[in-house]
């Protein structure tokens, strides 16, 4: 892990439905935080003793330095990260990482169509914001199952621009990709976020209906395989080719636990394949993405992603 570790107080907890709480961060010395664009995620150190680590879109307006929103869904699967954000009460302190971001707001495009599913809303609400400061032309579409499970519906309705689509509610407000997102177009980008049922079929259906590939930005909270589908395959070896190590990476090894075993010091941080901070790049031999964060552009440009890829070929040697 290579973070610098901020200090922040939980200044406002409050919760905007029964799973999902709000919580605004600012720094314990009045301070403005740091800088973050649209899109940006921190890791929350959120049980230091247990060094449990998760990550959490920003969700307030990008402008605003002065606190940092976090929404947060408690996961009936939770292994500890979620239920221990929701146990935090306003005065308690938090570590959190410098924002980061690879869901950001394409520069390219005249025109925004945001999809969001259930708490996939977070890195959105961002863009929004940004979005509508800059006078850009663009469209949120949230999806959740009902209006009890939505957050932030205050700040959504008032907004013109968004679409809400609710699972119980009458089929002609149900997200439909012709009809909600029209057809291809070379000027519009397509952001997706929610949940992986979800995303797979916001993109399915937007590649089925034309779309390319590279107008969809996607972000994920959870892997798309679980680990061991990252990890599982037969051996190679890693070298490295600022210190020559070598390293063995056996069936259901990933390339970043060895190389932390060795002491190496390789970043990352989710360890799922959805973060993009172990990203290295392969200057020889051929590599198996199992990731779900590089672009097609990325993976020819020979970016990789220690924690959940692997070789195809005896050897891969990293620029590390
Ligand atoms: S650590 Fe997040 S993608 Fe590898």
């Amino acid at each position: 892990m290579n973070n610098e570790w901020l200090d922040t107080i939980v200044v406002a907890r409050h919760d905007a439905t029964s799973r999902i709480v709000v919580l605004d961060l600012v720094s314990p010395d009045g301070v403005e935080l740091p800088e973050f664009a649209a899109g940006a995620h921190v890791d929350v150190l959120v049980d230091g003793a247990a060094g449990l680590v998760r990550q959490y879109s920003l969700c307030g307006p990008p402008h605003d330095r002065a606190r940092y929103r976090l929404a947060v869904l408690a996961e009936a699967a939770s292994r500890g990260g979620s239920l221990g954000m929701h146990r935090l009460r306003a005065g308690d302190r938090l570590r959190i990482s410098r924002p980061r971001n690879r869901f950001g707001v394409s520069d390219r495009a005249r025109r925004h169509l945001l999809v969001a599913g259930g708490i996939g809303v977070t890195p959105l609400l961002a863009m929004a914001h940004a979005l509508e400061a800059g006078g850009a032309e663009y469209e949120l579409h949230y999806c959740a199952r009902s209006r009890a499970e939505s957050a932030f519906l205050d700040e959504l309705e008032r907004n013109p621009r968004v679409r809400l689509h609710f699972d119980d509610g009458p089929d002609e407000q149900r997200l439909g990709i012709a009809t909600d997102l029209g057809p291809p177009d070379p000027d519009t980008a397509l952001y997706v976020c929610g949940p992986g049922g979800f995303m797979d079929f916001v993109i399915s259906s937007a590649l089925g209906a034309g779309w390319p590939a590279e107008a969809i930005h996607k972000e994920r909270f959870a892997p798309v395989e679980d680990v061991a589908a990252h990890t599982a395959g037969g051996a190679f070896t890693v070298r490295l080719a600022k210190t020559g190590g070598e390293f063995e990476i056996k069936d259901g090894e990933s390339v970043l636990d060895v190389l932390l075993a060795a002491g190496v010091d390789a970043p990352y941080s989710c360890q799922q394949g959805i973060c993009g901070d172990c990203i290295v790049r392969v200057l020889a031999g051929e590599p198996d993405h199992r990731d779900d964060v590089l672009t097609d552009r990325e993976r020819a440009d020979g970016m990789f992603t220690t924690c959940s890829s692997r070789a195809l070929s005896p050897i891969l040697e990293l620029d590390l």
